[in-house]
């Protein structure tokens, strides 16, 4: 296989490095690319040309921002088949699950088109107050500026337009920084936002480098704000260094999902199944933890693990393929460690269990404690829980017994449970009859405690790409 050098994407133009690093497909190890590796020096002329670009974008009304983010889902449509096999081979995801992928980024890049739109404000009642008589109030959104985007490997594709959309729907520029393994998709939307008429400066893709980058890009009091997907760590340390800047926050999770006893268990296995295992469980609300109420526990168990026994480990470019590889084998060595000790502590394996190449099969473990890794932590990795319990009150508080609060799911038919659990749980989002790894690319999505800061879903996110400005008129009549 031929493969290509990728350079850096700074002021509409590709930039060339002293320095470029191989890229290699996960699955087999494949040299894919060269790709440069950005230093300081391309973060400052990365930055003066966003802040160029800034007036530019802020110039530019609302309908052709639009335009710009829907011919980019038109692009992307036509190249669908391309981008799909590109995700497939830089991240290892199966493709079909790269096809579903790039169908969401079309959707993602059309709410961003729609949501440009609709950038509101309100009246205010002055006269509410004394001495607000005959004056007109109003609220007004404005871009920030430059916005630095940080994203991650698993959703190259549509974890990159759930920064750029909203950031160049509210008027801003961006200088991204994608994940190192997954630079080849960011690379290829930069092309299809020029192709479609973004101004040169308004995006910069700077590829190659860790954490130092991310701090030269921080260093800069010109970058207004800083949205990032990753880990709790590295966000952490991200908001302990974006002082007075906005920051949001997408971070990590050990989704939980209550199953309760009036459930249709033959109904759900095939979605729960999913949850847990779409790209091998790396996802941020894939289904880690499921507690199943005792009177179908049994029931769950069974079904649940004879289904996962028939899903297919293999090439990610295979149509037949539900789950690839990991991302690196040291991730395979870090879960083989985790299950391991959990085994040690007393967990049994329903099934899998083995590494397989580069990936890990799909793992059920039963008679999980808390306190083990595979239960407390982000797993990030095709590894289940399955927990008995009780009273749905002890299902609410093992559930609540993390660090962390995304999404989590409740199955039940009785609606005052539903919503007596839904109030309970400590979450971004609780998702009533369904597993907690749904999402829709227009539904608000963020968490509390350790799995983030602010909320994205392209109206939220526009929200937090905005500043928001009062205007007041005294009026002479
Ligand atoms: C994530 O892993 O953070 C995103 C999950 C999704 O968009 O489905």
């Amino acid at each position: 296989m031929t493969h290509l050098t990728k350079h850096l994407w700074i002021n509409g133009q590709w930039t060339e490095t002293q320095t470029y690093y191989e890229l290699h497909a996960p699955y087999d190890r494949q040299l894919i690319a060269n790709i440069a590796k950005a230093d300081a020096s391309h973060v400052q002329v990365a930055i003066d040309g966003a802040h160029r670009a800034a007036s530019v974008m802020r110039a530019r009304p609302a309908y052709e921002r639009a335009a710009i983010l829907a011919k980019v889902a038109l692009l992307l449509q036509a190249r669908r088949e391309e981008m799909a096999r590109l995700c497939a081979m830089e991240a290892g995801k199966p493709i079909r699950a790269a096809r579903a992928e790039i169908d969401r980024t079309i959707t993602t890049y059309q709410f961003a088109a729609e949501e440009a739109k609709r950038i509101y404000g309100e009246t205010i009642p002055m006269d509410a107050a004394p001495g607000g008589s005959n004056r007109l109030g109003m609220t007004w959104r404005e871009p920030l500026g430059i916005v630095v985007a940080i994203t991650p490997f698993n959703f190259p594709f549509n974890l990159v337009a759930h920064k750029l959309g909203p950031a160049f729907a509210a008027g801003n520029t961006v200088v991204l920084k994608p994940a190192n393994q997954t630079p080849l998709s960011a690379l290829a939307i930069a092309e299809l936002f020029d192709e479609a008429g973004l101004p040169a400066g308004a995006l910069h893709v700077l590829t190659g480098s860790g954490r130092e980058l991310s701090d030269e890009l921080l260093r800069d009091e010109r970058v207004r704000k800083v949205t990032f997907t990753g880990s709790p760590e590295v966000g952490k340390a991200i908001k302990s260094k974006a002082g007075l800047r906005k920051v949001t926050l997408e971070l990590g999770s050990n989704s939980a999902l209550i199953i309760e006893p009036d459930t249709n268990i033959p109904n759900i296995i095939e979605r729960c199944v999913d949850g847990a295992f779409a790209y091998a469980g790396q996802v941020c609300i894939s289904l880690q933890r499921i507690y199943v109420h005792e009177h179908v526990y049994d029931e769950f168990c069974e079904r649940f693990i004879a289904q996962t026994a028939q899903l297919r480990v293999g090439d990610p470019l295979e149509e037949e393929t539900d789950i690839s590889t990991m991302i690196h084998t040291h991730e395979v060595d870090r879960i083989e460690e985790w299950v391991q000790e959990a085994i040690a502590q007393g967990a049994r394996i329903g099934c899998g269990g083995q590494r397989d190449g580069s990936a890990w099969e799909p793992t059920v473990l039963l008679d999980v404690t808390p306190e083990m890794s595979v239960s407390c932590k982000e797993t990030f990795a095709p590894v289940v829980s399955i927990v008995k319990y009780r009273e749905l009150d002890d299902a609410i508080a093992l559930t609540n017994d993390s660090a962390y609060g995304l999404n989590i799911g409740i199955y039940t038919s009785n609606i005052d449970r539903a919503f007596y659990a839904a109030r309970a749980l400590e979450a971004g989002a609780v998702i009533i009859n369904d597993i907690p790894t749904f999402r829709l690319d227009h539904m608000p999505y963020g968490g509390v405690k350790d799995s983030g800061y602010g909320r994205e879903g392209v109206k939220y996110a526009v929200e937090e790409m905005t500043e928001l400005k009062f205007v007041s008129i005294r009026l002479n009549t």
